[in-house]
């Protein structure tokens, strides 16, 4: 199952999937998982509390012999993260964390999401603005979907856009350990590394914040640390690192994904040009339609029976949201992009405790850059039919997006007073 074809396009095999029964085991699957596709199972597993999230271990495991010591550093960051913890010490966690993402908290940060969105475009256009031809070529991965969300979590942070690089890198190195289902060692050396670099970036950082704390994510958890709702130091800086990562490896694959499926079709990416308040609804479908997060994972704390198959305690069990997503059970026609579809909500965000804490800031990010996209580049397309994904599983990604927009006039096209006149 796990071949190239399958990271290029899983949804062939989604379909076979749902074709063939609900739960499959898959012997290929960080070294064996159980592989749930049906809707109504995945939703029912990420609120089940014998599924647990515990599993930084079991990846470490997975990428062979010796290489759970290897890579304790590693375990032990990631097993102190929100992401990877059960109630009760989720719930604590998961309280101390949500008062930077309520809606109003939000709603104050869209004026900076709108002046980066405008900057990055504005980079964009004086680029245009010096080429030739009636078409401007750009990268809509490199130049606008990549940077953005790291700007915008480096702000909500409060740390330095400047570090952007590095910290998109350190990233990087986590996702691709993530999202292989078979990582060698030397993906899950590199990841530790980063992670360890990451980790120290945000214990550098403590001092001067705990000193001089403003209304940033980071002060807002060194805060909880003194009301109690974080506990240590340790677990104060998992949060930091889990907040980096999850804030930018997936909204940017929402941006590329979704452009690249209206662009693919076309009705629908005029109707939303015309119609720009289906922003909300458009969103939904392109999270449902391409999952920027393709699955998620459980170790299993008793034995469970589903579907008459016994799944044993410790088993892995993985979720596959974006077979869920296209579960023709809970949607019709599930293979068809449909921006006025309205049919249930998506499990892109996940489901139950552990449902994503940046719902609301991706909506409120990709309706700004979308409409901005809409009102700033005329007559945009796709350059060549191929595109290229990267080799990641878990985390749906373009690598590059070349599109074309109409050139904007340049300044000396527009004639002066005098040759009007003449
Ligand atoms: C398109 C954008 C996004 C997608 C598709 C996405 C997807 C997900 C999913 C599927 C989960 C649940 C994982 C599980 O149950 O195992 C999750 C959790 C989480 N997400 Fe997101 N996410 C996105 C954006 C963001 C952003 C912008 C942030 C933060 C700034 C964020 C922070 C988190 C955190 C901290 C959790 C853990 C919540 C918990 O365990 O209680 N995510 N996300």
């Amino acid at each position: 199952m796990i071949n190239e074809a399958f990271l290029n396009d899983p949804y062939p095999a989604y379909r076979a999937l749902h074709a063939e029964g609900p739960l499959h085991w898959n012997s290929e699957f960080c070294g064996g998982a159980w592989l749930l596709t049906g809707y109504a199972d995945v939703a029912a597993v990420l609120r089940d509390p014998r599924f647990s999230v515990r599993r930084a271990g079991g990846w470490a495991n997975s990428s062979g012999p010796g290489a759970l010591t290897e890579l304790r550093e590693f375990k032990r960051i990631f097993s102190r993260s929100l992401l990877f913890v059960d109630a009760p010490q989720h719930t604590r966690l998961r309280q101390a964390m949500t008062t930077g993402f309520k809606p109003a908290a939000l709603q104050g940060l869209a004026p900076q999401i709108q002046i980066i969105v405008d900057r990055l475009l504005d980079d964009v256009l004086a680029k245009a603005v010096s080429g030739t031809g009636q078409f401007t070529e750009f990268d809509f991965m490199r130049d606008f979907a990549r940077p953005l969300p790291a700007l915008v979590i480096a702000g909500m942070l409060g740390i330095a856009a400047k570090d952007r690089k590095e910290f998109v890198a350190w990233s990087d190195d986590i996702a691709a350990f993530i999202g292989s289902p078979t990582p060698t060692l030397e993906i899950a050396r590199r990841a530790q590394v980063s992670l360890i670099a990451m980790n120290e970036y945000f214990r550098q950082l403590l001092p001067q914040r705990r000193a001089v704390l403003g209304d940033d994510l980071m002060s807002q958890l060194i805060r909880a640390e003194v009301g109690g709702g974080i506990t240590t130091t340790k677990e104060l800086l998992a949060q930091c690192c889990t907040l980096l990562f999850a804030g930018h490896e997936t909204t940017r694959n929402l941006l590329g994904n979704g452009m690249l499926a209206l662009l693919q079709h076309l009705q629908q990416w005029q109707a939303l040009q015309a119609e720009p308040s289906l922003l909300p609804s458009a969103l939904k479908e392109l999270l449902r339609f391409d999952s920027p997060v393709q699955y998620t994972g459980r170790r299993l704390k008793v034995d469970v029976e589903m579907h008459s198959k016994v799944m044993r305690k410790g088993d892995l069990v993985i979720p596959l949201i974006g077979a869920a997503n296209r579960d023709p059970a809970k949607f019709s026609d599930p293979d068809r992009l449909d921006i006025r579809r309205n049919e249930g909500a998506h499990l892109s965000f996940g489901y139950g405790p552990h449902v994503c804490i940046g719902a609301t800031l991706t909506y409120l990010e990709a309706e700004i850059a979308m409409r901005s996209v809409i009102q700033r580049l005329p007559q945009l397309g796709l350059v060549g039919a191929a595109q290229s994904w990267s080799k990641n599983a878990v985390y749906r990604s373009l690598n590059h997006l070349p599109l074309r927009f109409a050139r904007p006039a340049p300044a000396a096209d527009v004639p002066t007073l005098e040759a009007h006149y003449a």
